[in-house]
């Protein structure tokens, strides 16, 4: 009963002023951006939660490592720094710096990957997907019934179905998979973690068959908080020791700095093996820069360097999880459907449920995004029918099973004040649900349409 509130471990030095429009102006903005809330001026959004990639406020920790920046062309100081981190913290021996995470994804699978491959993961982000499928090869989602169940509240709905990746390299055959991407939080899946015993069981199975094992590992500090807090046996162990224990089974690991680095760019690639780190070299040479700096300036590097100590502090990522499920726990109070449990750094809002007289060829998730901005000035993003595209070869519209709007938040950003306007926002909307209709395409690119295609309301 008594027990002491709960606040954020830091206190704000730095402020940057937000412009309010009206509710009349943002109806001109959205209208002239053509109902793509990727075509709106940033400068128009109240509460931006698009992303929380590269969107994080850096600590003054991390400004006063910038100036410690070293910018050599080759072998500086601040790579040697971020290095020694990531041994340190991951355990990985060989570190390439790459400017952010789909870079890492596209030099690593240019050294590993070949057409005709099969690449199994739990729900692979589109990029990794892309990168995948770039090179003719494909992508089999292995993750647990569960992710596709908005309701479950199962703990670790990240996790991979061990049959299903048993069946798939029976089907396949080891030849043909080079190696396992395991996205830790699974973004694609709803921010939703993968627990430490079957990160194990997914690596002994990989050992067993000998395919390398690579973590997607944009959030994994996100992913480790999970297991501390909902898995037994690792209560009393600190995030490092939990982050060192998870990429203990891991053969390597993309990441992108943006998220768990709590920085604004950057990205790299750790490994085990001499042999893929060498392969490797030929392509940073190629796509990012010299293999010390990779895309990367040296004070970015000092920056993720510092960034990546925060990030494994259990009192930082109590607060950011906690923000993300207060914002949670505000919308479903309201009787508003989302994806349970909340994530590590979303919220995703059912729109199918939110406007059942909206068909999904009329992307319901989309009308729901622009009604967000018009209401609140709070700009979501659609992972529904817009993003899931075209299918290449028959054109038609893939629907998929869930339509939704991510809410993502920046990390050390907002205040739960913010995530108040947030929840008054869908309110609104909630209220009046009835009146809203769907939209209908007018313009759209042949791939990554949801980017650039313009919308008209019907
Ligand atoms: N892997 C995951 C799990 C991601 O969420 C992202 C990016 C990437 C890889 C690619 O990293 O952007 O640095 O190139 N996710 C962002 C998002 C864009 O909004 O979820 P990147």
């Amino acid at each position: 009963m008594n027990k002491q509130p709960y606040a954020e471990p830091w206190r704000i030095k730095m402020v940057e002023p937000l412009k309010t429009l009206s509710k009349e102006q943002r109806e001109i903005k959205i209208k002239e951006a053509e109902y793509n809330l990727f075509s709106l001026d940033a400068e128009d959004v109240y509460i931006d939660l698009i992303t929380d990639s590269g969107t994080n406020a850096m600590s003054d920790r991390q400004w006063s490592a910038l100036m410690l920046g070293d910018e050599s062309y080759a072998g500086s100081r601040s790579y040697l720094r971020m290095k020694q981190t990531i041994q340190e913290l991951l355990g990985f021996e060989y570190v390439m710096p790459t400017h952010q995470g789909r870079a890492a994804e596209n030099v690593l699978f240019s050294a590993m990957l070949k057409a005709k491959d099969i690449v199994p993961g739990n729900a692979h982000f589109d990029t990794t997907k892309g990168h995948i499928e770039f090179r003719h090869a494909t992508a089999v989602d292995c993750t647990v019934d569960e992710v596709n169940k908005m309701d479950s509240d199962h703990p670790f709905k990240g996790n991979v179905d061990i049959d299903k990746l048993k069946a798939c390299i029976a089907e396949h055959g080891v030849e043909k998979i080079p190696f396992m991407v395991l996205t830790v939080t699974c973004n694609t899946g709803g921010g939703q973690p993968v627990s430490m015993n079957n990160i194990q069981a997914v690596s002994e199975i990989c050992k067993q068959h000998d395919i390398p094992l690579i973590f997607d590992s944009a959030r994994f500090s996100e992913n480790a908080y999970f297991i501390k807090t909902r898995e037994d046996g690792y209560q009393d162990k600190s995030i490092k020791e939990i982050v060192k224990e998870m990429f203990s089974y891991a053969d390597g690991m993309t990441m992108s700095a943006k998220k768990d680095a709590i920085v604004n760019i950057g990205g790299f690639i750790g490994l085990r093996s001499e042999k893929i780190y060498r392969e490797c070299c030929t392509f940073s040479i190629m796509f990012e820069g010299y293999i010390t700096y990779g895309g990367m300036s040296g004070r970015d590097m000092e920056a993720v360097a510092a960034g990546l100590i925060e990030s494994t502090e259990y009192d930082y990522l109590h607060a950011r999880i906690s923000q993300v499920k207060y914002l949670g726990d505000e919308i479903s109070k309201l009787g508003i459907p989302i994806v349970k449990p909340a994530g590590g750094h979303a919220i995703y809002v059912d729109a199918k449920s939110f406007f059942p007289q909206i068909p999904q060829n009329q992307y319901p998730a989309q009308a729901l995004g622009v009604a967000l901005y018009i209401e609140a000035g709070v700009r979501g993003v659609e992972i529904g029918t817009v993003l899931a595209d075209r299918d290449p070869e028959t054109r038609q519209e893939r629907t998929p099973k869930m339509e939704l709007l991510r809410l993502a938040i920046p990390r050390r950003v907002y205040t739960n004040n913010h995530m108040d306007v947030v929840a008054w926002g869908l309110q609104q909307i909630w209220a009046k649900r009835e009146q809203y209709r769907g939209l209908k395409i007018k313009f759209e690119a042949p791939i990554m349409r949801h980017f650039t295609a313009t919308f008209e309301v019907l």
